[in-house]
C-alpha cells in the first residue's frame, strides 16, 4: 500500500498531559482512504487533521452504515512506542464489515496505516502514567442514495486522540448500573460488530445511569433481561468463589481484545476461567453469600476497571468494600506493564511503530 504523505504547516500544541481526559483532544494528521466498488480500496493518504465534507444524502447519515475501531499507541520509559495487538483490531474489523456489508478491508492495510499515522503524530503520544494515545480507525458509507442498501463507496479514516483515563476517577472503583427496562442488542443482531448503531441504543440508559449517580450500564440480555452480557464500553468479568467468569461470546457481545488477553493471562496464571451465561440472580445470590469476590470491566478505553457498585433494581452489591481486588489489581498491573514495555511480552503481543 502506497501512502501519500501531505503534513500540516500549522502544528498545534500539544496539551497539557495532567488533564487529558478522554477522546476531546485531536492531533496534527489523520489517515483516509477511499473505497469504489470495482476500484476497491485506493488512494491511501496521510492530510492534516481537518472536517470532511460530505454529501446530506450520504448514506452513514441515514441508515447507519458505519463501523468503527479503538486501540492506543503507548510509549514506554524506553522510548519505544508500542501497540498492543493491532491484527486483532484488524480482523474484528472485517467481522464488523461482514455484518454490515461493507467491503473487507485487508488486515495488512490496516496495521500499516495504524501504523503510519502513528508514526506521523508520534509526538502526541503522552508519556504520564495512566495516558497513551487513542486510535479511533472508521469506515463510513459514502453514496449519495436515500434507498436503503449498501452503498458502493466508503471512506477509510484513522483520527488520533491523546487521552487519559476513560472514567473521570482513574483506577477507582466504579459504580455500575444493571439496566432492567432497555436492551441493547439481540442475538443475529448486530451486538457483536463495532458500530455506531449499538452505542445509540445504549444512550438512553447511560443518561438513566447517570442521573443515578452510576458510571455506566451493564446490559443484560435481550430476550430474556435475566443473563449479564457487557457494559457500555466494557467486557465484565466476576471472581466468584475464586474461579474467573465472564460471559460467553454469543453474538449479542463484543468479543473484546482486552477480553480475550485477560482470559489468556488468568488461565496461565492457574485460575479456572468459565465462559458461560451468568444471570443477575446468581450474581445476588453469590452477593449474599459471600462468593462474589471482585468484579472488574475490561476494554481498550477503560483498560482494566474494577467495579465497587452494582445496582439492580431495588438492589445495592457492594464489591469487595467498594475496594480494587488483588486479582484486579495484578491484571491491571500486567496488562498496562506488557503495554508499556516494563513487563515482558510473553506472547507476543506487541507490535512496536519504527
Ligand atoms: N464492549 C464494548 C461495547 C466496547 O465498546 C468495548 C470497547 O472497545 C469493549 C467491550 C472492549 O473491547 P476491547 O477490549 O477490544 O477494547
Ligand atoms: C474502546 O475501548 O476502544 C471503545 O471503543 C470504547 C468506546 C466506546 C469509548
Amino acid at each position: 500500500m502506497e501512502i501519500r504523505i501531505e503534513k500540516t504547516t500549522t502544528p498545534k500544541a500539544k496539551p497539557d498531559q495532567s488533564n487529558l481526559g478522554f477522546g476531546k483532544i485531536f492531533t496534527d494528521h489523520m489517515f483516509v482512504m477511499d473505497y469504489e466498488a470495482g476500484k476497491g480500496w485506493h488512494d491511501a493518504r496521510i492530510i492534516p487533521y481537518q472536517n470532511i465534507s460530505l454529501a446530506p444524502s450520504a448514506m452513514v447519515f441515514h441508515y447507519g452504515q458505519e463501523m468503527f475501531e479503538g486501540l492506543k499507541a503507548y510509549k514506554g520509559k524506553d522510548g519505544q512506542t508500542r501497540l498492543f495487538r493491532p491484527e486483532m483490531n484488524a480482523k474484528r474489523t472485517n467481522e464488523s464489515n461482514k455484518r454490515l456489508c461493507i467491503p473487507e478491508l485487508p488486515v495488512e492495510y490496516f496495521v500499516e496505516a495504524v501504523k503510519a499515522i502513528v508514526k506521523i503524530d508520534e509526538e502526541w503520544i503522552p508519556t504520564q502514567p495512566g495516558t497513551s494515545l487513542y486510535i479511533r480507525p472508521f469506515i463510513i458509507a459514502t453514496d449519495e442514495f436515500l434507498g436503503v442498501a449498501p452503498s458502493k463507496t466508503y471512506k477509510f479514516i484513522i483520527i488520533l486522540s491523546p487521552s487519559g483515563a476513560y472514567y473521570a476517577s482513574g483506577l477507582a472503583p466504579v459504580g455500575i448500573w444493571i439496566e432492567d427496562e432497555y436492551v441493547r442488542a439481540v442475538r443475529g443482531g448486530m451486538g457483536f460488530a463495532k458500530t455506531g448503531g449499538n452505542y445509540a441504543a445504549s444512550l438512553i440508559g447511560q443518561v438513566k445511569a447517570h442521573d443515578d449517580g452510576y458510571s455506566q450500564v451493564l446490559w443484560l440480555d435481550g430476550v430474556e433481561r435475566k443473563y449479564i452480557e457487557e457494559v457500555g464500553a466494557m467486557n465484565i468479568f466476576f471472581k466468584i468463589n475464586g474461579k474467573i467468569v465472564t460471559p460467553m461470546l454469543n453474538g449479542s457481545i463484543l468479543p473484546g481484545i482486552t477480553r480475550n488477553s485477560v482470559i489468556h493471562l488468568c488461565k496461565k496464571w492457574g485460575y479456572e476461567v468459565e465462559e458461560r451465561k451468568i444471570s443477575v440472580d446468581e450474581l445476588l445470590e453469590a452477593q449474599k453469600n459471600g462468593s462474589l469476590e471482585e468484579v472488574f470491566g475490561t476494554g481498550t478505553a477503560a483498560v482494566i476497571s474494577p467495579v465497587g457498585k452494582l445496582r439492580y433494581c431495588d438492589d445495592v452489591m457492594i464489591i469487595n468494600g467498594g475496594e480494587i481486588g488483588p486479582v484486579s489489581q495484578k491484571i491491571y498491573d500486567t496488562v498496562t506493564g506488557i503495554q508499556n514495555g516494563t513487563v515482558e511480552d510473553k506472547f507476543n503481543w506487541i507490535t512496536y511503530v519504527k
